[in-house]
């Protein structure tokens, strides 16, 4: 017997506790090729609420009662595959449930890691979404200012470090002093606001960033994205990694009304999904398994503990609980 979460139908608006169901599933006896795997983290991503509207996009919606997916990292338990065995430790798409049977070819092996949950974070997708973003879309030079929006989550806190590693000026957006104090003292990035206290973003801006903006990690949208483009430098990058403000609207805001900027400014504005990036990934993990090593780059985690408490840990992503990842110890 196990545990996993469903989504009972489709959600409009802000995500609420009852719009999931927790359900006990009795797993089968494992066929040819198969493997049981005890799940020990789930991730919980912004990317999911998407998954949580009956639409087409680049990733099919959820299938309503059944378990949701994510990224999730587990041990083998039992195996009738010829390339798995008791204790490897896997990861898959197969999270928000305890324990899981899949096919052999629907698990990726993992090395062993003294933290095993880097695999969802900094060593994971959000780790190769800001490296990817930052560094293949945005192109920072030394000396350029790159500003970063929801800078102290799992994603924006790295893109702020790689940006200091490239000798970039950093500029961060974030919900909290917790996470102001955090982004300077510890990240070491040069300017740090709380957009909440500083609704005003064109004159913090106007402060922060005297000299204009060269690259912009959008994670945010709405107001954050309008008042960047009126601070980007000409020639200007702005990497449309999420929109976070956006996800839980019923009815879209209407876009920023300063794009015109964007011919005089000659900016590039490129969306991307990690996903399609995949050729990145030896750069990726080489470079940033040096960075860790010599402490060059740090994380932080937000736990929580529980396959009961996932839909909470998701739904606190939207109102910013969380320093670093979000993440579900199972
Ligand atoms: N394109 C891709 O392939 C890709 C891959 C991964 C992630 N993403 C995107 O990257 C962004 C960050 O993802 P993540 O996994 O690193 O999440 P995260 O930043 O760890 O967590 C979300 C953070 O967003 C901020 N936030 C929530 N609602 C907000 C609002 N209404 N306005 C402003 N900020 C808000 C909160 O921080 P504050 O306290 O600062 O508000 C919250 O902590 C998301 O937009 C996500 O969709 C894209």
């Amino acid at each position: 017997m196990t545990k996993e979460v469903t989504l009972k139908h489709y959600i409009q608006g802000e995500v609420k506790l009852s719009d999931f169901a927790i359900v006990d599933k009795t797993l089968s006896a494992l066929q040819e090729s198969e493997v049981l795997v005890k799940n020990n983290w789930m991730s919980v991503d912004p990317y999911m609420r998407g998954r949580m509207i009956d639409r087409k996009s680049y990733i099919p919606p959820f299938q309503l009662k059944q378990a949701l997916e994510g990224s999730a990292v587990g041990i083998v338990q039992e195996s009738k595959s010829q390339r798995y065995q008791k204790g490897d430790m896997v990861l898959s798409m197969k999270g928000w449930r305890e324990a899981f049977i899949a096919n052999e070819r629907e698990l990726i092996k993992l090395p062993a890691r003294a933290h095993e949950e880097d695999y969802l974070g900094v060593m994971g997708m959000p780790g190769m979404t800001a490296y990817t973003g930052l560094l293949k879309i945005g192109k920072p030079k030394e000396g350029e200012c790159v500003f970063v929006s929801a800078a102290s989550g799992a994603v924006g806190s790295l893109v702020c470090q790689i940006a200091k590693l490239k000798g970039c000026k950093v500029i961060a957006s974030v919900g909290s002093d917790e996470k102001v104090k955090w982004l300077k003292e510890v990240l070491g990035v040069d300017e740090a606001f709380n957009y909440k206290k500083h609704p005003d973003l064109n004159s913090i801006l106007k402060k922060v960033a005297a000299n204009g903006i060269d690259v912009y990690f959008e994670n945010v949208g709405g107001k954050h994205l309008e008042a960047a483009i009126n601070h980007m430098n000409a020639h200007g990058r702005i990497v449309v990694c999420g929109m976070i403000s956006q996800y839980n609207l019923d009815h879209p805001e209407p876009g920023p009304t300063n794009l015109a900027q964007i011919i005089g400014k000659r900016l590039l504005l490129k969306g991307f999904i990690v996903s399609d990036y995949d050729d990145v990934k030896p750069e990726f993990y080489t470079q940033m398994d040096k960075w860790l090593e010599t402490g060059k780059v740090h994380y932080k985690t937000h736990v929580y503990q529980g396959i009961d408490k996932a839909p909470e840990a998701f739904i606190n992503l939207f109102k910013g609980e969380n320093i670093g990842k979000m993440l579900v110890k199972l």
